[in-house]
């Protein structure tokens, strides 16, 4: 959703502003702007739609050293100019860019408007611009802790004063922001992928930090008073400067990048010698995980279906009973946590507002929860503490490939190091793991050979009213996922169903051509959902099957056959997801779509 760039140093601000704002393309929005320092005044520019407008909209003169930037996910306010960031005070002397919502910017706006004070756009955030205004008197850092010290809800701001040239005052509580360590200039963004031109060294502010930063360096204090230290961070290699390659989109990139990400993840915490695996994030005693009473994987969207597998993970292998859930359903419903629950909370970006939302809700009542994130020190794994990161490197399509894959084989190593202490003796444990450790090449050769028949399946699929996806146990995990990928990349209505489910209603919707796609891995439930494939075919469904390669039935029923490579079940979604990536990925490209930026949708998704 939307994003802050910062930058003060010596060279020209405006492209080091643009720049950033374009590498936070990839989250999702819908304007942009900048505001650079000039002389006495502050000049904004600010466009609807992408940075490349804005780009073309800033003027050569644009020379100030000091600047924000901002890309708008609307919340409140359409999509205008107007409400575009940053902000503006009545006196065009202070500029503000806000990630997050101020909940009480209905009373604020009406007091503000009662003192007199014009506004000029819809959103909740020009209450804090006029705010820090109003509380000014010479310290920049001491304005924006007060008019902070009146707002309720999420921020993460970023503010410049014509007044003190070379400075940006920052603050957090919510929303996340770094500061990027240059030489003789200092970055600020929301999110570190913003800075990788410029540095890999940065510093994670905390909720309730405020932040002066100058050329030279940063102080940071509390909103609530006194100075803190938080230390740099150096960010891995995978996450330095990188671009599409040779790939068409990222997306396309992204799948191809599978079979190493998937050996990152796996790297180190395979122990064939023990038969099992060691993730040192979790932190968890033989003993302890011989407690646990119960497991439940809270995530959102693909990193919910990933925790559909795990859960199924924990229970069929390391025999603890283990559930799913939305976290966003999750963290309002009041959950009862006992002392030998345990929680994991997946997410790719780390900054999802909903699966936060669990975390902090697990914690508030005594439970414990780690994270399986992609993006090192994002929110939810530092609010975590533990966990498991996947490795997947950057994630810059909005549709999730790479990371899904990583979560799962993540929580697939989780499940087998608690397997080996509670279920599984080290010759089926060294199995798994052998099984597990193959998979990045096996996942290698099928991209590599693609097979001609998802070309069929995407004709079939893009020409559809709607298309059916159905499986069962993990598979319907994967049919989940796969109808989520073709909705949001190609705007294909899409049904997914546990395969017995079909005849209690949905049957009803099957009609002549009606496309239907089945994952049936040759499993202890391949019989079963190949009657399904009957009970739809005589109703006229035209049937895409994905199935174990050498399952001649499997594939004689399909009208469409696309093998995948023979795996036992847990681990059988490594390899049925990659044809519904690049179904999706190809039927998007057949209908025109924005492939890497599909409507409506966010990368992160930080509001709830
Ligand atoms: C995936 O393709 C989606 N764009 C979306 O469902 C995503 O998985 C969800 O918003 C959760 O994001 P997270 O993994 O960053 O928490």
């Amino acid at each position: 959703m939307c994003g802050i760039v910062g930058y003060v140093g010596e060279r020209r601000a405006a492209p080091v502003i643009l720049d950033g704002l374009r590498r936070l393309e990839y989250r999702g929005y819908d304007s942009a702007g900048l505001a650079v320092l000039a002389g006495d005044h502050v000049d904004t520019v600010r466009r609807v739609g992408h940075v490349a407008a804005l780009l073309a909209a800033v003027p050569p003169e644009l020379e100030g050293t000091t600047a924000i930037g901002h890309t708008r996910w609307a919340t409140h306010g359409g999509v205008t100019e107007a409400n575009a960031h940053p902000h503006l005070d009545a006196t065009n002397r202070i500029a503000l860019a806000h990630n997050g919502i101020i909940e009480n910017h209905t009373t604020l706006r009406a007091r503000l408007e009662e003192e007199g004070f014009k506004f000029r756009s819809e959103t909740d955030t020009e209450v804090l611009v006029h705010l820090v205004h109003k509380f000014y008197t010479g310290d920049p850092e001491a304005a924006v802790k007060t008019a902070l010290g009146l707002v309720q809800g999420t921020y993460g701001i970023a503010v410049i004063f014509a007044e003190h040239p070379g400075v940006i005052i920052a603050a957090r509580n919510g929303s996340p922001l770094v500061v990027g360590k240059g030489n003789g200039e200092t970055f600020l963004a929301s999110d570190p992928h913003a800075l990788s031109a410029h540095t890999r060294e940065v510093v994670y502010l905390e909720d309730r930090d405020i932040v002066r930063i100058e050329a030279n360096g940063w102080t940071i204090s509390r909103m609530d008073g006194g100075g803190v230290s938080r230390n740099v961070e150096v960010l891995g290699e995978e996450w330095a400067e990188e671009g599409r390659g040779d790939f068409s989109h990222h997306m396309l990139k992204e799948i191809h990048e599978q079979p190493e990400s998937l050996a990152r993840c796996l790297r180190g915490r395979v122990v064939p010698e023990l038969g099992g695996a060691r993730l040192g994030g979790l932190e968890l005693s033989p003993r302890d995980i011989a407690s646990i009473r119960h497991i439940t994987v809270l995530g959102c969207g693909t990193s919910f279906h990933a925790g559909l597998v795990g859960a199924a993970a924990m229970e069929g292998l390391a025999r603890i009973p283990a559930s799913a859930e939305i976290a966003s359903e999750f963290r309002y419903r009041n959950p009862v946590i006992g002392p030998d629950d345990l929680f994991f909370a997946v997410s790719q970006s780390g900054e999802t507002a909903d699966t936060l939302g669990a975390v902090k809700e697990v914690q508030v009542k005594g439970g414990r929860v780690f994270g399986v994130v992609n993006v090192v020190g994002s929110s939810i794994a530092r609010t975590c503490g533990h966990g498991v990161y996947v490795h997947s490197g950057p994630e810059i399509a909005v549709a999730s490939t790479k990371a899904f894959t990583s979560q799962v084989a993540a929580m697939l190593v989780a499940a087998l190091s608690f397997a080996r202490t509670r279920a599984l003796g080290p010759h089926e444990g060294k199995a798994f793991g052998d099984e597990l450790l193959a998979i990045p090449e096996r996942v290698g050769e099928w991209l590599a050979s693609e097979p001609r028949s998802v070309m069929d399946a995407v004709d079939l699929c893009s020409k559809g009213r709607f298309v059916f996806f159905l499986g069962r146990g993990v598979s319907h995990a994967v049919a989940l996922e796969g109808a989520l990928k073709l909705k949001e990349i190609a705007y294909v209505p899409c049904m997914a169903y546990p395969a017995a489910e079909m005849k209690h209603g949905p049957i009803a919707l099957i009609d002549k051509g009606t496309p239907v796609i089945v994952i049936v891995p040759d499993d202890v439930m391949r019989d079963k959902t190949l009657s399904t494939i009957q009970e739809v075919k005589a109703r006229g469904a035209r049937v895409i099957v994905v199935h174990t390669a050498g399952d001649t039935h499997a594939a004689k029923v399909a009208d469409i056959s696309i093998p995948v490579p023979r795996a036992s079940t847990l681990i059988s979604p490594l390899l049925s997801v990659l044809p519904l990536q690049l179904l999706a990925y190809r039927a998007g490209l057949a209908l025109g779509r924005d492939i890497d930026r599909p409507r409506n949708l966010a990368k992160s998704v930080t509001v709830e």
